[in-house]
């Protein structure tokens, strides 16, 4: 079946033996699940035989969205986590498990996965290096020379949108053992299924597209057959798992997450375009066309029209003063510090998504102060181009009547 009808379908109905089956998958709220018999739990509780018995170890809710996710994704097992960062750090626990505790990591990552590396893993011991994971020659090189347990990258690089070849990793990665993460919450499986490309585990931040309403905050991983056990030991002891209420809520959206994300797409199309041929704005980041840089690797594995909905692009000669006029003067975009709803978000990454790195680590990934990161919704892409053309005008205006920044007094 194709990802249109699995998101609809898959995970749903259920056979309840002796009572009608629900249509959609109902919430199930019970902690502790009570057998016919103390023996049927015990084969339950030894995995002898299907069923609940405590919900840190499965429950009927989170079982469908991960069936649903495992469908949209290719993989073996999924586990539903209560954040995208709590995914992120049980798939490193899940990875280096049986493997040197070594990450090989993507320079350029979400804020928050570099400072868990360098603030959480590598204060517990484990050693970490980054990478620049779209330059394939120095990947190579320091996986065969470092031999790391894992290697994490994303599949579109949050905020600058490169694209890392997975294929082309994935296979220095296994010829020395190391599991592969792939942050796929940027592209979701409609653009890229990581794990077709050789990734081992790929983990999502559920709270953006897929759930996509912005009132779910959830994670996911997906593994592929040789990390499924592992997965599901580790989330039997440590139970980073999602709550039966945001399951549910990540069910519903998932159902109409293809149509969101085609249309998405299609508005960031428009306005990327739109904003390469306006003059108040600097570089425009958006992975189509022949001049981006990893433009033979979106043509490989990203679909011919499909490039993401987010949008990053730099005011000209702006910097945080220009950034904040430009967002206080924004009526329909939503600033807020999240992507993937059915509204059009932008977000501040110096502010923001990227506030935990020092300037110069910033200035490293090439995040200028002057950047800002726009994920389009699904309203009428007009009003979506009128808004950003309205508040880029409006800051303009009040920097010619403030005066350049050097020759502002301070207020009193
Ligand atoms: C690429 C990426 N991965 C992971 C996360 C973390 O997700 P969450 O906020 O759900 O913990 C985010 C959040 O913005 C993200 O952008």
């Amino acid at each position: 079946m194709k990802i249109e009808t699995k998101a609809v379908h898959a995970g749903d109905r259920k056979r309840i033996p002796g009572q009608p089956t629900p249509a959609t998958t109902p919430i199930v709220t019970a902690s502790s699940f009570v057998h016919e018999s103390t023996a049927t739990l015990d084969r339950v509780m030894g995995n002898e035989e299907p069923g609940w018995s405590y919900s840190r170890y499965g429950s009927p809710t989170n079982a469908a969205l991960e069936e649903l996710l495992c469908e949209l994704e290719g993989g073996a097992a999924a586990l539903a986590c209560a954040s995208g960062m709590m995914a992120v750090q049980t798939a490193f626990i899940a990875a280096l498990t049986d493997r040197p505790k070594r990450i090989l990591a993507a320079s350029a990552l979400y804020g928050a996965t570099t400072s868990m590396l360098v603030k959480i893993m590598e204060p517990l011991g484990v050693e970490v290096a980054f990478v620049d994971i779209c330059d394939l020659p120095a990947v190579e090189r320091k996986i065969a020379e470092w031999k790391p347990g894992c290697v994490i990258l994303e599949t579109l690089s949050n905020p600058l949108l490169r694209v890392p070849a997975i294929d082309r990793i994935a296979q220095p990665a296994r010829a020395v053992g190391a599991a592969m993460i792939v942050d796929n919450t940027f592209a979701t499986p409609l653009l890229v299924r990581p794990l077709e490309l050789g990734a081992n585990l790929v983990v999502h931040s559920l709270t953006k597209f897929l759930a996509g309403h912005g009132d779910v905050l959830g994670g996911a991983i997906i593994a592929d057959a040789a990390h499924a056990e592992t997965l599901r030991g580790v989330s039997r002891i440590s139970g980073p798992v999602l709550g039966p209420f945001e399951s549910y809520l990540t069910m519903r959206g998932i159902k109409t997450f293809v149509l969101r994300m085609e249309r998405q797409c299609a508005n960031a199309r428009r306005v990327a375009q739109w904003l390469n041929a306006n003059p108040a704005v600097g570089h425009v980041h958006f992975p189509e066309g022949p001049a981006h840089p990893d433009a033979d690797i979106i043509a490989r594995l990203l679909p011919p029209d499909l490039f993401g909905a987010i949008v990053t692009f730099e005011l000209k000669n702006g910097g945080r003063e220009e950034v904040f006029r430009f967002m206080d003067a924004l009526r329909l975009v939503v600033c807020g510090t999240s992507l993937g709803d059915v509204h059009s978000l932008l977000l501040y990454p110096a502010m923001a998504s990227h506030r935990e790195l020092s300037p110069i680590q910033r200035q490293r990934q090439g995040i200028s102060d002057g950047m800002v990161r726009l994920c389009c919704g699904i309203e009428a892409v007009d009003d979506i181009i009128a808004d950003l053309r309205q508040a880029l005008d409006k800051s303009l205006a009040s920097a010619v009547a403030v005066g350049p920044l050097a020759e502002r007094q301070p207020l009193q």
